[in-house]
């Protein structure tokens, strides 16, 4: 049997904050974690001295209190449940790593294979959830498929949607978890025009989802321990990441009482954009548009001009300040991707380039801004004849996995309570209609 979420335990009080407007002063507690920031509660606020605080981008707001994912942007730690995410990506397996971070704690070998084997029982799609995909373009976009089908999910599994107790809950993150790879390889196979591919019971999670996406009734599919063990760790590298826009997003929309396939739907449709999990195909794109070393200098001053919106794509975080750790795996999975192929590709040799440019680059380094994650993952989906299109449905799949995670902690955290962020109004006042 599974376990349980750890209780919720209350911050500890660590001083506290005098805040004196108007005439008026109240005090506000100060408030620590385990690590990172001290946060200053100011659900007072309001109340004590009629003042909202003003943080556009959230960049200094704790939104919710969480014991899943912790980041250090600063250090370079990204650590899951405690956990680093260089011992883990090394040590560990996609379905281990879910499992923790749905529950807290690593499994023992049989909560292993209970998780495991409820996961492959899950794999398959409703035999009816094969007509959605008809209704699309052949050359739709997979995150739009993916989007449509994991919000059409909650039409066939009713039992998922039943936001009342742990037990529905959980059912439902096993559905999402198990099934969001069956849907994107669908996802690709359709655009091919080729025959769906069904998951086996014999196969891992990640050896299915490589198979699902490049077996074929003439052509069966061999499963490379090199690749299959590359996309086990992409999908380690990406299953969480805190409080990211899709997290939030999957967040935000649980605050409502919406149930998880509607929820997880909203995350796909927030990971879309190019800041966000779109990035890792812009940067292939970027890379197309360079097209060679002579034009990296141009395309540098281009992204350093004030009046060009070109950013070098899969540099920057909002976090990480220092290294992204998920980039430094990243590379060495691209390293041995690309000896197994035993081929240099020349994207990959321009990326290299172009990196080493960036980070002597005084604009780069006053900034902070180094590579992430996303620089390296497009390189190593591409060289494992991954399409550009499906990239960022590749990090749906793993993020899926985070955010039910967050999800269902969310239930259980007694301060849950609707999203409903406030504004600075700085439209006009109030005024008549007529005369007009
Ligand atoms: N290229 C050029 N300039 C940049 C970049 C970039 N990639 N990223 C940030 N800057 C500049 C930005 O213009 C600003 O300059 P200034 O101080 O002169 O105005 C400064 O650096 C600070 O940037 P910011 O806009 O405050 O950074 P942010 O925290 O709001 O944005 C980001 C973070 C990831 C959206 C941004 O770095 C970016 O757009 N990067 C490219 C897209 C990308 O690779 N995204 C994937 C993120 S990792 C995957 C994930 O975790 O989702």
């Amino acid at each position: 049997m599974t376990q349980t979420t750890p209780s919720f335990t209350p911050p500890q009080d660590e001083g506290a904050v005098k805040i004196s407007y108007k005439g008026k002063s109240s005090t506000f507690p100060v408030l620590t974690g385990t690590s990172g920031n001290n946060v200053i509660d100011i659900r007072n606020l309001q109340k004590d001295l009629d003042l909202f605080t003003f943080d556009p981008g959230l960049g200094t707001t704790a939104s919710c209190e969480s014991k899943i994912t912790f980041i250090d942007g600063d250090k370079g730690v990204l650590l899951y449940r405690g956990y680093p995410i260089t011992q883990l990506a090394e040590h560990s397996s996609f379905p281990e790593v879910a499992y923790l971070l749905l529950y807290g704690n690593l499994p023992t070998r049989h909560e292993y294979k209970v998780f495991v084997d409820r996961l492959e029982e899950k794999s398959l799609l409703h035999e009816q959830i094969r007509n959605f995909f008809n209704g699309f373009r052949r050359d739709a976009h997979p995150m739009s498929i993916l989007c449509g089908t994991v919000a059409g999910l909650s039409a066939f599994y009713p039992e998922g949607t039943d936001t009342s107790n742990e037990e529905s809950r959980d059912i439902a993150a096993v559905h999402l978890i198990a099934k969001i790879p069956t849907i994107a390889a669908w996802a690709y196979k359709y655009s091919r025009g080729e025959p769906f591919v069904y998951p086996r019971a014999d196969y891992s999670y990640s050896e299915n989802f490589l198979n699902m996406l490049f077996a074929r009734p003439d052509t069966p599919y061999q499963i490379n321990p090199i690749f299959s063990k590359a996309m086990d760790r992409i999908l380690i590298l990406h299953a969480d990441h805190e409080q990211n826009a899709s997290t939030s997003t999957v967040r935000l929309t649980g605050s409502t009482g919406a149930h998880p396939f509607a929820c997880i739907a909203a995350g796909i449709a927030a990971l879309w954009g190019p800041a966000h999990g779109g990035a890792n195909e812009a940067v292939l794109k970027m890379l197309h548009t360079i097209g060679s070393k002579e034009n990296i200098p141009d395309y540098i001053a281009q992204v350093k001009d004030k009046n060009s919106d070109v950013r070098l794509m899969g540099f920057g975080h909002r976090v990480y300040k220092n290294f992204d750790p998920r980039a430094k795996i990243m590379k060495k999975t691209c390293d041995e991707v690309l000896n197994e192929l035993g081929e240099q590709d020349p994207l990959l040799e321009l990326a290299m380039e172009l990196e080493k440019y960036a980070l002597q680059d005084d604009y780069f380094v006053q900034r902070k801004l180094y590579p992430n994650v996303d620089f390296y993952s497009g390189i190593i989906f591409k060289a494992m004849g991954i399409p550009e299109s499906m990239f960022t449905a590749l990090f749906a799949v793993a993020r899926t996995v985070g955010w039910v995670s967050q999800w269902k902690e969310a239930f259980n955290d007694p301060l849950r309570r609707i999203y409903r962020p406030r504004q600075l109004y700085t439209g006009p006042g109030e005024r008549d209609l007529w005369p007009r």
